[in-house]
């Protein structure tokens, strides 16, 4: 946990789930920017007056600091989601003070105050804003902000195509805001996303199917080369066996899995809702009729039960916010090896140099290379 102190007040902050080793800190340059900005009379917006949102908070930072503006907060983490529950009743806040929901829900129908933290992924950013557009009137303040690195040329020319005239202000901290300012002349257009894509033919049984993406989910434009090389190697699970394909993304893994084995039951599982979103499309277009499946929003294998499942698929994530780790792959393994049964398996695919055999092999006891190439390896651990 660290300490956030703007004008707004001092807040203890922490990510979700709080790691005391992890020294990443709940929020950074860019949102410490946007609130300093927000409370300086002579810069910025006089008031925060009617309805406030804040779009891609990462850890709950803003929510929790602009809580007394009862927040609107839309994002496509869930795990983003529990750290601004925990942030807003680790600073003596009620959880209604502020409304969270998701990439998928229905935004609301007016904003006055529109606080955007820019996204990694440009897709997600055009995604929201189109989705947010008619909300927005000429009236609402439209504030985004980033690290340097985080905001292009890419960025600006979105929020000028989608909600008006934008502009940035010096860089303070390696952070910078953006001032957009509605045009109500700009016409209303549909987002382009969800993207669909046919799978290559030599991918096993889900070859030539049909998979969804929403934005900003992994490989949302193409198949990711570790996937393919595991999509070669999966196992065929028996006959009705209960499958979860753990970090679905759009559900590739675990739709091979249904076609292979149309009497197992897969459970798909993500912390982005727009991931578990897509999964469910994808399903519901590329399974066999009659394919059983349920769909989970959360961390890890979270809502499953203890020794409950027979083969858990997982392609670990690697990349937390731009910040490299690996705690995440680990927690999913161990967490995996509590759900599957005695004799259950995990089968991951990584890329050979994360030594993910070494984290298998100290959880499971055990692990085999099932595959490899000069870049990936598809290994197995068994619950013994
Ligand atoms: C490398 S992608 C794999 C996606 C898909 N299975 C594939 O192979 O194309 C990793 C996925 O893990 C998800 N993820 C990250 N952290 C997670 C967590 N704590 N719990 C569940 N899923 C998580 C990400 O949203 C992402 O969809």
């Amino acid at each position: 946990m660290n300490r956030l102190t703007i004008p707004q007040g001092t807040f203890d902050l922490a990510r979700f789930p709080e790691d005391p080793r992890d020294p990443l800190r709940a929020w950074d340059a860019a949102d410490a920017y946007l609130l300093r900005h927000l409370a300086d009379p002579g810069t910025g917006p006089v008031g925060l007056a009617g309805a406030v949102a804040v779009l891609g908070d990462r850890w709950g930072a803003l929510t929790t600091a602009l809580a007394g503006h009862r927040p609107v907060q839309i994002t496509d983490s869930s795990l983003a989601r529990r750290a601004t529950l925990a942030n807003l009743a680790r600073n003596g806040l009620d959880a209604d003070t502020a409304r969270l929901l998701s990439s998928r829900d229905t935004p609301p129908d007016r904003i006055d105050v529109l606080l955007v933290r820019v996204p990694k992924s440009l897709a997600f950013l055009e995604d929201q804003l189109h989705r947010i557009a008619p909300a927005v009137h000429p009236g609402t303040v439209v504030i985004g902000t980033g690290m340097v690195k985080e905001i292009h040329t890419s960025t600006l020319k979105l929020f000028e195509r989608i909600i008006g005239p934008t502009r940035t202000s010096l860089a303070v901290g390696k952070a910078r805001l953006i001032f957009c300012a509605p045009d109500p002349a700009l016409p209303p257009a549909p987002s382009p996303w969800p993207r669909r894509y046919a799978l290559p033919a030599d991918v096993g049984p889900a070859s030539g199917r049909t998979v969804v993406n929403h934005a900003g989910i992994f490989c949302a434009d193409r198949l990711d080369i570790g996937t393919r090389f595991f999509l070669k190697h999966l196992p065929v699970p028996e006959g009705s066996a209960r499958v979860v394909d753990l970090g679905c993304g759009n559900g590739v893994l675990g739709l091979s899995a249904a076609i292979a084995a149309p009497g197992a039951h897969i459970t798909f599982t993500d912390e982005s809702y727009g991931a578990v979103a897509s999964a469910e499309e994808t399903f519901g277009e590329s399974a066999p009729k009659g394919a059983s499946a349920d769909f989970l929003v959360g961390d890890g294998l979270d809502g499953l039960a203890p020794g409950s499942v027979d083969l858990v698929l997982n392609n670990p994530p690697f990349h937390s916010h731009l910040a490299t780790t690996g705690a995440t792959a680990r927690r999913m393994f161990t967490g995996a090896r509590t759900s599957l049964r005695q004799g259950g398996e995990l089968w991951v695919v990584g890329n050979r140099h994360l030594s993910y055999h070494t984290h298998l092999r100290r959880i499971f006891g055990n692990c085999v290379t099932v595959a490899g190439d000069p870049k990936f390896v598809v290994l197995r651990a068994v619950k013994r």
